[in-house]
């Protein structure tokens, strides 16, 4: 059976092949953001027998990773900090040396950013490369022995040749393999998903080198994934598989959040629609929860780099017919902020707005792409005064966000939007409550309370179905639900 484990048989395109095992006890990841952080620490607790450290050019990110205190990692994930707790110092480092991290390292996890490109060719779509392309540099600079490479970060099909082009022209004639092995974790529930994935994936050469190295990481996850969820394709299906991932989830969350607008017109329930067509095998029930808008790193910007993908090979319906999902989704923010405003009597200039929630879901404390931001933003175009409450995200991080949008100058946002840690302060006197974050802790208010508080009529807009029509609206509330019609 250990024989079994280290020198498992593949089959690939038809043929199987016996591979040497390589037994990995160094292993590096660059980037240590909200993938890097969660997946390496699950990896040290899963193999107390491999060192794994993880380094970043950002000092202050390597400080927060090493902070005694466990509350103040800087990725707020369910389950983290116990598992750093026990990994940190014993195999589990966090370190701003990466030369040295890369030269020891016999398998090296690339898991930086990689945003959308915001200058030049493919602004606004395309996948910015630029820190893959650094981090290939680096990596053939340094290493002075054969590496295995491993793709974590979403990049867009075929770039493992650029990386390979890099590495084996630039480097010490050092030998590279590159392994592309997507990341499919959530945000909110990393620490679930990477201990139990639907499945791990794993693309590769057809090459015995290849194969070799495909094996090796087989063999790390092999220590607590079941092997039947361990896949291996060629490197440009497990790319192009974890793009089409994200889209195909965005296009539910679109899909279902076209049918909300729907409903709304005809008195038809949109939380009732998904439920029975959830019921359908077919369809599943996962995913269609209709909401303000799916924000986060990943959706919008893995859709609009399939879109650039499609267009470059020429491939206009295609292009189209994804680019339909982010279109969707700025539609559902906007008809969100538009309702605030024609709601309360079509003017919002001078009055209070409640936001409880800013991360894009819950249980995270990231905010990139939240939709929250698109809609605070509508609203202060129309001179509303937003008081924002968020358990988790903090006032530096919401005013970079709309610092980022560059619509108004730093100290407008400042005077016209409100940070506060304290949420009934935040309802008080308030015109209108969004619910913009599905945080749990909202459904344990103290909602009399809040409504005594705030000015009559007292509105809630709830952006995440999250909140009780019937308790709400019996306590004299005037409540607007995505989705839910009027009879
Ligand atoms: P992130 O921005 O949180 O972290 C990336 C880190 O890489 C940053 O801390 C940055 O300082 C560091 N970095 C950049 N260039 C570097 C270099 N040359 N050397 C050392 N460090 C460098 O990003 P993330 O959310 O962890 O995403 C990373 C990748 O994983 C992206 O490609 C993303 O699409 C993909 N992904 C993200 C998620 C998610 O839920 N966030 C899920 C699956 C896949
Ligand atoms: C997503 C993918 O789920 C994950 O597999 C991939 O690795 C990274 O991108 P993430 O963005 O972290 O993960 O969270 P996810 O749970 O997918 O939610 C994305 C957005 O869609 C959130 O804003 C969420 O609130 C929204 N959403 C999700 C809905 O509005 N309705 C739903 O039914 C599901």
């Amino acid at each position: 059976m250990l024989q079994d484990r280290f020198i498992l048989p593949l089959t690939h395109k038809g043929y199987t092949t016996k591979t040497h095992p390589m037994n990995i006890k160094n292993v590096c990841c660059i980037g240590a953001g909200y993938v890097g952080g969660p997946t390496m620490a699950v990896i040290a607790q899963k193999c107390p027998h491999i060192k794994v450290t993880v380094v970043d050019i950002n000092k202050s990110r390597i400080d927060a990773w090493n902070n005694n205190d466990l509350t103040q990692l800087p990725v707020f994930e369910p389950g983290l900090d116990d598992i750093i707790k026990n990994t940190r110092g014993k195999n589990l480092f966090f370190s701003t040396e990466v030369d040295k991290a890369i030269e020891e390292a016999e398998m090296i996890f690339i898991s930086v950013n990689t945003p959308t490109k915001t200058y030049g060719k493919g602004k606004g779509m395309a996948a910015d490369l630029k820190y893959i392309e650094l981090c290939s540099r680096q990596i053939a600079k340094v290493s002075k022995n054969n590496k295995i490479v491993v793709e974590k970060s979403t990049l867009p099909v075929r770039t493992a040749s650029a990386i390979k082009s890099i590495l084996d022209n630039t480097g010490n004639d050092v030998k590279f393999q590159i392994l592309s092995n997507p990341e499919f974790l959530a945000e909110g529930t990393a620490v679930k998903d990477l201990l139990y994935p639907d499945r791990v994936l794993i693309g590769g050469d057809n090459s015995m080198e290849g194969q070799t190295a495909i094996q090796a990481l087989v063999d790390i996850y092999s220590n607590w994934v079941p092997k039947e969820l361990i896949l291996t394709t060629n490197v440009w299906s497990s790319e192009l598989s974890k793009l089409t991932a994200n889209a195909f989830l965005a296009q539910r969350v679109s899909s279902i959040n076209a049918m909300s607008e729907i409903c709304e017109k005809t008195g038809a329930e949109v939380s009732e629609v998904a439920r029975a067509i959830g019921m359908d095998s077919r369809i599943g029930s996962k995913f269609l929860k209709a909401s303000v808008g799916f924000g986060g790193s990943c959706f919008q910007k893995d859709i609009l780099n399939l879109v650039y993908i499609a267009k470059s090979y020429g491939l206009d319906e295609v292009a189209n017919y994804w680019e339909q999902v982010v279109i969707m989704n700025e539609h559902q923010k906007q008809r969100f902020s538009d309702n605030i405003v024609q709601t309360l009597y079509n003017t919002v200039s001078g009055k209070k707005i409640t936001f409880l929630g800013w991360a894009f879901k819950k249980d995270t404390n990231d905010t990139r792409e939240s939709a929250a931001i698109k809609v605070a933003d509508n609203l202060l175009n129309e001179q509303a005064q937003i008081v924002v409450y968020d358990p988790k995200v903090s006032e530096k991080r919401i005013y970079e966000d709309l610092d980022d949008l560059k619509t108004r100058p730093a100290e407008e946002n400042r005077k016209l939007l409100k940070v506060t840690n304290d949420s009934y302060e935040a309802c008080k006197d308030s015109h209108g409550i969004a619910i913009l974050t599905e945080w749990e802790e909202f459904t344990t208010y103290n909602w009399e309370k809040i409504y005594k508080q705030m000015q009559k009529p007292a509105f809630i807009f709830d952006g995440r179905g999250l909140l009780n029509r019937k308790q709400l609206e019996s306590i004299g509330f005037m409540y607007y639900n995505i989705g839910s019609g009027t009879e």
